[in-house]
């Protein structure tokens, strides 16, 4: 959404209230209950993390609560816990629910499973046992590269049960964004899937796995699970293991490791401003702490939920939500194998109805995908078990709200748009469902031990309905701890703008009723699908083929994706644009980055926009792009007649890309 239009949306916002049935069973069932506990958390934020510490189990419990601040902190320092045993252990130990569903799978495919927490407990502590026998220790890296599947949950609790630092890496990345991080977390071993099932293909991940580590010598061990039994899958003596072989022999005891509440847990790269993605680090403990919460108050996570998240591994969002949080509530959840849209469109409804799901987390662009598919198909299924639709990762537009609240949730379920990122490792900003009036478009209000500001360029707060700079003044456990191998980086990227604050990297408006609404990012990060990619990544990746001179990225609306990048490239003298071309560049930025990075449209032009130190102006290539004209100061420009010519230019040399526009 442009920011225009955000602000007049915020002027006319009307408020919808949480159904009175939803509100009965929520944790928080009032706005003035939720204003009080949060001005408790802000004057005495001990005392919270406190409460919700009381809820886990420690291996040893000391006084202290919070020590130092930003960017040097730590939560409960010298106490320890364990993340598996708060997932698993104490929900297996427990007759009361060591016969309960953890995770449902299902798959695209067409195969179903189960496991319960006392099945979990088993192959948890075995696969513990598989790590520990390899050699592999607390504070070591290992790369997962697996899509959801039971196993990889399996895999996950084993590492942060002995504090081995994961990194779980999205299915969909290249080899050589795959290589890259593995090569620079240092990883010792890489944990994979043999093949995946997406949209009717098999994505031949160890094949993929093999291409990243030519030429890698740190990693020691690939451990394969055989997901596709029959794929012909090549194993390399002595590196290569089976991981139904290794579990069939590994001893089904494994002690939980008594780690300190700060010690680094899981590891996951990002996208910031520069080609190099950022690997961050989050705290196991603090993590645990802070996604408990986030999971119970925001998604009012109760016994007898059936919670399905669609989110991928790769993404953060599982860890929080699922992996974590929802296990340390003993939750029931569905893992998904698969694209949402395949066999057919019904596939997300079908799902819900065979399982009564009430609960269901997703991303805006799958919302948006089932408003293209519309009206009629929802009449085909059962839905009436949904009470709470949430959401991640990119803004939520109103319509897609409107029309998801009213034809998939019959007007009485509960929208819960949270804002979040991998940085803050949680979301610091969401509705309590029960307990706040929802407003389309907005994300909510912050939550409880979070205290969130829009301010200006040099931290003052700015006037409410008045955009700024979101940041966060406070620590809070799950905020990342560190880049791996890079404190400066983590320093400046987010603690050296807004002085004595968390910068967020994004713009908002907190309305008279205190709610915020996120604008955009502020810096050059484009969202696509909700896949964080930053646009210098894009563009040292085309700058590397031979025919291109310079090349600048942006984003652009786009219905479905909300945002998808464009491309403009400048050519060296000898070569020739045209539709081959753009389709070389394309299939570049795919194979370098992923699939979800391909440019949406490539532009061949004469030159760009610069500033008289020589930078390109990208917002004017964005202005141009969806308004047909540069508004807004454009004096320092180096070239005043550049904006005309590109103008003209970018009728008559683009090439679009219908695959992905
Ligand atoms: O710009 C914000 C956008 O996504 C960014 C974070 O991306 P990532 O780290 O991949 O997210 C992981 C989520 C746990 C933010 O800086 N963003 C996230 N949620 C929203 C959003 N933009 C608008 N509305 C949201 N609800």
């Amino acid at each position: 959404m442009a920011e225009t239009e955000t602000l007049s949306l915020i002027a006319q916002s009307a408020k919808v209230s949480p159904p009175d049935a939803y509100v009965r069973t929520s944790y928080i069932r009032s706005w003035d209950a939720y204003q009080a506990k949060y001005e408790q958390s802000i004057s005495h934020p001990e005392a919270f993390w406190r409460e919700i510490a009381d809820e886990l189990r420690w291996q040893q419990r000391e006084e202290a609560v919070i020590q130092g601040q930003m960017p040097d902190f730590a939560f409960f320092p010298g106490s320890r816990i364990n993340v598996c045993e708060n997932c698993v252990d104490r929900h297996a130990e427990n007759p009361a629910t060591t016969n309960k569903v953890a995770l449902f799978f299902e798959s695209e495919h067409g195969d179903a499973r189960a496991v319960t927490y006392g099945q979990l407990h088993r192959d948890v502590q075995k696969f513990a046992n598989v790590l520990q026998d390899l050699g592999l220790q607390q504070g070591d890296v290992v790369s997962v590269y697996m899509q959801n599947l039971i196993e990889t949950y399996v895999v996950l609790l084993a590492c942060l049960r002995l504090g081995i630092v994961y990194n779980t890496v999205f299915a969909g990345f290249s080899p050589e964004a795959l290589r890259e991080r593995i090569v620079s977390s240092n990883a010792k071993a890489v944990i994979c899937s043999n093949g995946s099932y997406r949209r009717g293909n098999i994505l031949r991940l160890k094949e993929t796995v093999d291409r990243a580590l030519e030429g890698v010598d740190g990693v020691h061990h690939v451990i394969v699970y055989r997901r596709i039994p029959d794929l012909d899958t090549p194993m390399q003596e002595g590196r290569d293991l089976d991981y139904e072989a290794l579990m069939k022999a590994a001893n089904a005891r494994c002690p939980a490791a008594a780690l300190d509440c700060n010690d680094p847990g899981l590891l996951i790269f990002t996208s910031g401003t520069s080609g190099k993605p950022k690997g961050i680090i989050h705290a196991g403990g603090g993590f645990l702490l802070g996604t408990y919460a986030y999971t119970k108050y925001q998604l009012d996570l109760q016994p007898n939920d059936v919670y399905w998240n669609t989110a991928d591994i790769g993404w953060l969002t599982s860890h929080i939500f699922v992996l974590v949080g929802g296990l340390a509530l003993g939750a029931t959840t569905i893992l998904y194998e698969g694209a949402l849209d395949h066999p057919d469109c019904g596939q997300v409804y079908r799902i819900i109805e065979r399982y009564a799901v009430n609960k269901l987390f997703s991303a805006p662009t799958a919302y948006r995908m089932l408003v293209k598919f519309g009206e009629e198909l929802t009449k085909q299924f059962d839905l009436s078990s949904l009470q709470l639709l949430a959401s991640v990762g990119e803004p939520l537009n109103p319509e897609a709200w409107h029309w998801i609240r009213r034809v998939v949730g019959k007007d009485r379920i509960v929208i819960n748009n949270t804002w979040g990122q991998t940085e803050t490792g949680g979301t610091p900003l969401a509705s309590l469902p029960g307990a706040v009036d929802m407003k389309p478009g907005s994300c909510g209000v912050p939550f409880f031990g979070h205290q969130l500001e829009v301010t200006d360029v040099e931290g003052r707060p700015v006037p409410d309905g008045t955009p700024g700079y979101l940041v966060i003044r406070n620590v809070f456990p799950t905020l990342a701890r560190d880049v791996y191998g890079d404190r400066a980086r983590y320093l400046s990227s987010y603690f050296s703008q807004i002085p004595g604050a968390y910068f967020t990297g994004d713009s908002a408006v907190r309305d008279e009723d205190g709610h915020f609404w996120v604008l955009g990012r502020v810096d050059d990060v484009v969202n696509v699908s909700g896949h964080r990619i930053s646009t210098m990544e894009m563009e040292s990746s085309l700058i590397q083929h031979p025919a291109v001179v310079e090349a600048a990225v942006v984003g652009h609306p786009d219905e479905i994706k909300g945002t998808v990048p464009i491309a403009f490239v400048t050519l060296e003298a000898s070569y020739q644009a045209g539709d081959e071309l753009a389709e070389e560049l394309r299939k570049k930025v795919e194979s370098d980055i992923g699939s979800f990075a391909r440019p949406g449209a490539v532009y061949f032009v004469e030159s760009m926009p610069k500033t008289r130190s020589g930078k390109i102006i990208r917002r004017m290539l964005r202005e141009i792009l969806r308004e047909g004209k540069v508004q807004g100061d454009t004096t320092g420009l180096e070239d005043n007649d550049i904006l005309d010519r590109l103008i003209q230019e970018l009728g008559a040399f683009g090439s679009r890309d219908e695959k992905n526009m």
